[in-house]
């Protein structure tokens, strides 16, 4: 969608510490499913910190064109019309996820159970991601999904068939396979029951509860009875711990940095990078702790102190799996090694973010050793120079927060989907210190 254009960074290292209060916008994976759950449910439901990214605009979008009036009133909120679980109209034409792997597979299992066909696409970077995941359980639950060759999108999904639920076991942690499941599982006889091998983010489980559907959960397993429906139910979303992460290495990298976080989401399937920044020797300290529509909230206060490297405990893999870019910059401005294992996955996001991130580091004159599974990471200053984000949107800011502490001028290429998940970054770190501008074309 996005990826024609190619915008690219100059990044300057920081001319003085860090410093301010800012709030991020809202959280990606509770903007997509209060979306699709106030739709499908019966009644009018108002999204407050809804993010304005392109990857929910997308899912807001298919919707629209599934005959679901949403009005906008104003910036990040959103007033959706339900149309109860059975009153979704066919598509004319495709439905364009863009970049968003959390939009076409939750969208997949959503669109199994309707009595119509739907086609879903996606940018270059989603048409590279793997669909089995989600088809294959799909279809032992009766669904029918064509895909392109390797279990590709685009996905041709044929309505008006019989689901049934299953006992499924996710051979990998991944909440958009566990959320695709259950959203298909609203239309199945029976029960849907699923067991992770990892415990994983279980925002679709907490909304579904919180728009009154009986589903039984605990972390690491999930059991959703058929044959109920959904009511409207406001939903306030929380500031995305995934776009404070960068500020939270940001501000432990810059000499003299202070920042304020204000409101972040703290679910603590989402806050792996919180413990594993402490375990490198952050300064990160949680005040005002409250509830957010269900979500524990805190402002997030990070004051820079000098890291060193660690051994990243596997068990924090699940909870930090989108924060790894950042955590790559985190292990080069370390003292000492940084090794990462387990995290297979990151191969297979919406780059190899092994891959992207390795090479831009290695351009920068920092050690990195990749491994199928994750890469070892030998800290020490760093240069500035040319990196390629390859269109990802957490690697093009990754980069930008090493650039704060380059020994020069540093160029990122490709960054025009930091749009999908995280609007108004350049002008949010800019307000707190950073060197970052647009580069002239
Ligand atoms: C998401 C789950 C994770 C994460 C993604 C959002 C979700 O993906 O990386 O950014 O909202 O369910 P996987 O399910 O592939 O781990």
């Amino acid at each position: 969608m996005s990826g024609a254009s190619r915008l690219n960074w100059d990044v300057a290292p920081a001319a003085a510490a860090l410093s301010g209060e800012l709030r991020v916008p809202g959280d990606k994976s509770v903007s997509h499913r209060a979306v699709m759950f106030a739709a499908l449910a019966e009644g009018r439901t108002r999204i407050r910190g809804f993010l304005e990214g392109e990857d929910t605009l997308a899912t807001a979008r298919a919707f629209t064109q599934m005959g679901v009036r949403i009005e906008a009133p104003a910036a990040s909120e959103r007033i959706v019309h339900g149309v109860g679980l059975h009153g979704l109209e066919p598509a004319a034409g495709d439905i364009d996820c863009g970049n968003a792997g959390t939009g076409m597979r939750l969208l997949a299992g959503l669109l199994a159970g309707q009595r119509f066909d739907s086609h879903l696409i996606g940018d270059a970077s989603l048409s590279r991601r793997p669909m089995h995941r989600v088809t294959e359980p799909l279809a032992r639950m009766g669904a029918r999904i064509d895909t392109a060759a390797g279990g590709l999108p685009p996905l041709v999904i044929h309505g008006d068939q019989h689901l049934a639920g299953i006992d499924y076991a996710l051979p990998v942690a991944s909440a958009q396979v566990k959320s695709a499941i259950l959203l298909a599982g609203l239309y199945a006889t029976g029960e849907t029951r699923l067991t992770e091998p990892h415990p994983t983010r279980d925002y679709t489980e907490r909304m579904l509860r919180a728009f009154g559907w009986p589903i039984n959960f605990e972390p690491g397993l999930a059991r959703l009875p058929g044959g109920h429906r959904l009511r409207a139910t406001d939903v306030d979303v929380p500031a995305d711990f995934s776009s404070a992460a960068f500020f939270l290495v940001a501000a432990s990298l810059v000499p003299g940095s202070e920042l304020v976080l204000r409101a972040v989401g703290m679910n603590p399937r989402r806050t792996g990078l919180l413990a594993a920044l402490r375990l490198m020797g952050a300064d990160i300290s949680e005040e005002n702790r409250t509830e957010q529509g269900g979500e524990p909230v805190a402002d997030l206060v990070v004051r820079h102190a000098p890291l060193h490297g660690i051994d990243v405990p596997e068990v924090l893999v699940p909870d930090m799996i989108d924060e790894f870019p950042v955590l790559f910059v985190a292990a080069a401005g370390a003292r000492g090694l940084t090794r990462v294992s387990g995290a297979a996955e990151l191969r297979v996001k919406e780059s190899d973010r092994i891959v992207v991130m390795a090479r831009g580091l290695r351009a920068l004159g920092i050690a990195v050793e990749e491994r199928p599974d994750g890469a070892v990471i030998t800290g020490g200053r760093f240069s500035g120079g040319e990196v390629d984000s390859a269109g990802d949107h957490r690697c093009a800011m990754s980069f930008a927060i090493a650039g704060q502490i380059a020994s020069g001028p540093l160029r990122v290429l490709d960054c025009s989907n930091v749009a999908t998940s995280f609007p108004g970054f350049t002008a949010l770190a800019q307000g707190s210190g950073f060197g970052l501008r647009t580069a002239p074309s």
